[in-house]
C-alpha cells in the first residue's frame, strides 16, 4: 500500500479561510486540476459550514473532501457538533482524528480519539489520524515514548476494515504553524518506527503523511524518503500560489 506509487498532498485549512475565501480557493484549485500529476491523491479538509459547496466543485476534478474533526455519536442532544455520518452524508471521504490543535488546545484524550477513529470507520470514512510529541517532549528524550503512546491507543485492538487504508500523520506540535520544520532526515526516522508500530498493532502497512510547517521550499526534501508517503499542510495550503507549488514539486 505504501509503496510510493501515489504522492498524498492533503491540504488542512483549519480555521485560516471563511466561507468565500473556501469557495474561491477551491474553485481556483479546481481551475488548475489539469496540472496536478496522475500520481498525486489531493485531498481538502475545509471548514465545517464551506465543505458542502467546496466538495461540490472539487468532485467533478477528483480532488477528495475530508473532515477536520468529528463526534463520535451519530445523532443527539450534542450541541455544535458535527457527527462522522453527517461528514459522509455532505461528501466526506476522510476525516482527521486527533490533530494536535485538536489534542492540546481542545484537550482530546488518547480514549476520546479512539472513539473518534471508530466512528469514522463504522461511517466508511477513511481516517487520517495524527500523531507528535511537544517540544518538551523531544526536550526530554520522550519522543519515541510519546509517539508510542498515542499509535498504541489508536490501534491497540482495532479491527481495521480490509478496504479501508490505514492513514497517519507525523506531525510535530512544535513544528505546526511555527515555520520550523522537522528535519526530513529525522521525519523519516520517526516514520520508519511508527510504520514498525502500526505493522506489529494491526498487520497493514499505513500510509504515513508529515505534518508540520511545509512549503514549496522544504516539500521534495519530505517527499524524497522511502517511508513519507505524502505531506499534510496547514498554512501553505490556503493560497492558491504556494499549494500549486506545492503540487509542482512533486514532479
Ligand atoms: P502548518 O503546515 O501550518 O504548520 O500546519 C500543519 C498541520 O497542522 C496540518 O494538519
Amino acid at each position: 500500500m505504501s509503496d510510493k506509487s501515489k504522492i498524498y498532498l492533503f491540504a488542512n485549512w483549519k480555521m485560516y479561510l471563511d466561507y468565500d475565501e473556501s469557495n474561491i480557493l477551491a474553485n481556483a484549485i479546481a481551475a488548475q486540476a489539469k496540472s496536478i500529476p496522475t500520481s498525486v491523491k489531493m485531498a481538502i479538509f475545509p471548514s465545517a459550514l464551506a465543505l458542502y459547496p467546496v466538495g461540490q466543485v472539487l468532485h467533478d476534478v477528483g480532488i477528495s473532501l475530508g473532515a477536520q474533526n468529528v463526534y463520535w455519536q451519530d445523532k443527539g442532544g450534542d450541541t455544535g457538533e458535527v457527527s462522522a455520518r453527517m461528514y459522509k452524508e455532505a461528501g466526506c471521504k476522510y476525516a482527521l482524528v486527533g490533530h494536535s490543535e485538536r489534542r492540546h488546545l481542545f484537550h482530546e484524550s488518547n480514549s476520546e480519539v479512539r472513539k473518534k477513529l471508530e466512528a469514522i470507520l463504522d461511517e466508511h470514512l477513511t481516517p487520517v489520524i495524527c500523531v507528535g510529541e511537544t517540544e518538551k517532549e523531544r526536550a526530554e528524550n520522550k519522543t519515541e515514548e510519546a509517539i508510542e503512546i498515542q499509535v498504541r491507543a489508536a490501534f491497540h485492538n482495532i479491527v481495521w476494515p480490509k478496504d479501508r487504508e490505514l492513514i497517519v500523520a507525523y506531525e510535530p506540535v512544535w513544528a505546526i504553524g511555527t515555520g520550523k520544520n522537522c528535519d526530513p532526515i529525522e521525519a523519516e526516522r520517526m516514520h520508519q518506527l511508527i510504520k514498525k508500530q502500526v505493522i506489529a498493532l494491526t498487520g497493514i502497512t499505513p500510509v504515513i503523511l508529515y505534518g508540520g510547517s511545509v512549503k514549496p521550499e522544504n516539500v521534495a526534501e519530505y517527499l524524497k524518503n522511502p517511508n513519507i508517503n505524502g505531506v499534510l499542510v496547514g498554512n501553505a495550503s490556503t493560497n492558491l500560489e504556494s499549494w500549486m507549488n506545492i503540487v509542482a514539486a512533486v514532479r
